[in-house]
């Protein structure tokens, strides 16, 4: 067992003693009394807690994210670096977008303030600060209760045209730092009885899982941070499996796109947008950015949620799941994975490896839809995601896959049936839709009512055709 080594803010630490599910902001607040980085939510929707975390790339530099400290969990800062709001202003100089936001008096009570000057600060230095919807889109996960956004979001687009720093020689003398700091092999650390292990490569998870079935696995921590911050439950043992290099890894092949369950969100989807336009808006409007810098897919598919973005998107694209349980690897179908709500078929000590999607082929219509009460950042009370197969007008194949529908992330075997051998015209996007019925019986929840589901899903269908059709404005951006 060995202590938490990590760099905050320039400095070494090494830390011990601190039970496994500790937040980073409960140890940034309590222990260093960095008190700048504030707790709003605790679950990762207000962005009031948003730090920068460096670790080594693949190529000997450093990456950089914004993350949401309440839900990140210490001993994932082994062998990475954070910084917070405090370092900003290191060298004596307020950083390019405090200047902004002290100038256009982008602040009021200043709790949010740190949060969004943390994030934007990341946003630029990464290059995605471009025009002004990517500050909006950057500032997704950060709320302001007193402000406005306005002041901030010209804060945004002030810094947006400035220069960004040089600092490769210096990334890679900290890259280079933190992999010493990690050491080679499996980092374990325990506290109280509690374990947590963190493999650095597969066969090392797949011997971990076998030998402690019962841990619980953490990728991103954006679904297990709130089972704590929020169910206040404790773990015996953790498997981090956001450090395993093979379960990183990102192919574009002839043919296929190949996903790590450890890709995050934010690393997705460039890839996934190339496949189709509409995979990059679901992605767009998947959480917020913090969010998406530590969530993972195999995250998003293992959680079994009926409401999860991803697996109704890679079900219509006809995505295949690798799992793997000791040495043992297998694949099945991605709808296969979802038994129903709270049970998925994975043996205990098994975990998902990757997933492989198909592209969209020539003769191959796609579509994606995400509604939601709110635009940005919020869980989708619908989605839709259609794939259609032509044979000059008529359909060949159809898959129709939704989330929100039912207690798993469904297809609509009926719908598709009422499509496939003829065109897809009114009348069979009508008989589709009304076949939504016999496939789905949805809840009524805080989100949407089961009326209300199955209306906007049938309305979903005939809204494709249309766009098929061509010249039908049915997009905000068009009607706009
Ligand atoms: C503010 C906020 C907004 C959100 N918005 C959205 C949204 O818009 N759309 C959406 O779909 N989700 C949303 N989520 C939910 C969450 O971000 C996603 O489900 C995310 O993909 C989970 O990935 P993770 O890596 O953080 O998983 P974790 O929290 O680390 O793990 C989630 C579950 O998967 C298991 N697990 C993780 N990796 C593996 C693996 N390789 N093999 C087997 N099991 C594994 C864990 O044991 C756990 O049961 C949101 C969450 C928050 C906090
Ligand atoms: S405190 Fe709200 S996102 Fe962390
Ligand atoms: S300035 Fe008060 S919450 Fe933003």
């Amino acid at each position: 067992m060995a202590p938490i080594r990590f760099v905050l803010n320039g400095s070494e630490r090494s830390v011990d003693g601190f039970a496994p599910t500790t937040t980073v902001l409960q140890y940034l607040r309590g222990t260093e009394r960095l008190v700048g980085t504030k707790e709003g939510c605790a679950e990762g929707d207000c962005g009031a807690c948003t730090v920068i975390l460096e670790e080594p790339d693949a190529v000997g530099s450093l990456r950089r994210r914004a993350v949401n400290a309440c839900i990140t969990f210490l001993p994932a800062l082994h062998g990475r670096a954070v910084e917070t709001v405090e370092h900003l202003s290191a060298g004596g100089d307020l950083a390019p977008i405090q200047r902004e936001m002290v100038d256009r008096h982008a602040s009021q009570c200043g709790f949010c303030t740190p949060g969004f000057a943390v994030q934007l600060h990341a946003a630029w230095r990464a290059g995605s600060l471009t025009d002004r919807q990517s500050v909006k889109d950057e500032i997704a996960g950060n709320l302001c209760r007193c402000t406005g956004y306005g002041p901030i979001i010209e804060a945004g687009v002030a810094v947006a045209a400035l220069p960004r720093p040089q600092t490769r020689a210096a990334d890679a003398t900290m890259a280079a730092r933190l992999t010493d700091l990690r050491g080679s092999g499996t980092f374990r650390y325990e506290a109280g009885g509690r374990l947590w292990f963190s493999p650095g490569d597969v066969d090392a998870l797949a011997d971990l899982y076998a030998e402690h079935p019962q841990a619980t696995l953490v990728a991103g921590a954006t679904d297990v941070g709130l089972w704590v911050t929020k169910g206040h439950r404790e773990f015996e043992v953790m498997i981090d499996v956001s450090r395993v290099a093979d379960l990183a890894h990102v192919e574009e092949a002839p043919g296929r796109l190949f996903l790590g369950a450890a890709v995050t969100h934010a690393q997705a989807t460039r890839h996934l947008a190339t496949l189709h336009p509409d995979l990059g808006e679901v992605m767009r409007r998947f959480a917020g950015p913090q969010v998406r810098n530590a969530g993972t897919v195999g995250g998003n598919i293992a959680n079994g949620s009926p409401i999860g973005d991803l697996p109704p998107v890679l079900i219509a694209l006809g995505a295949t799941l690798y799992l793997r349980r000791g040495d043992e690897a297998r694949s099945l179908a991605l709808e296969d994975f979802f038994i129903e709500y709270g049970r998925q078929d994975r043996a205990p000590g098994e975990f998902v490896a990757a997933v492989e999607v198909p592209v969209i082929e020539p003769n191959e219509r796609f579509a994606a839809y995400k509604i939601s009460k709110r635009t940005e950042s919020d869980i989708s009370a619908v989605l839709a995601a259609f794939k259609l197969r032509f044979e000059g007008r008529t359909v060949v194949a159809a898959r129709l896959a939704f989330g929100g529908m039912a207690g798993t992330p469904k297809r609509a075997l009926n719908a598709e049936a009422a499509l496939v051998g003829r065109p897809f015209d009114a009348e069979a996007a009508a008989r589709a839709a009304a076949a939504l019925e016999d496939d789905f019986q949805p809840l009524d929840d805080l989100r949407a009512s089961a009326d209300y589901r199955l209306k906007t899903a049938a309305n979903l269908v005939e809204r494709f055709r249309l766009e098929l059709l061509g010249g039908v404005p049915t997009r905000i951006a068009e009607v706009a």
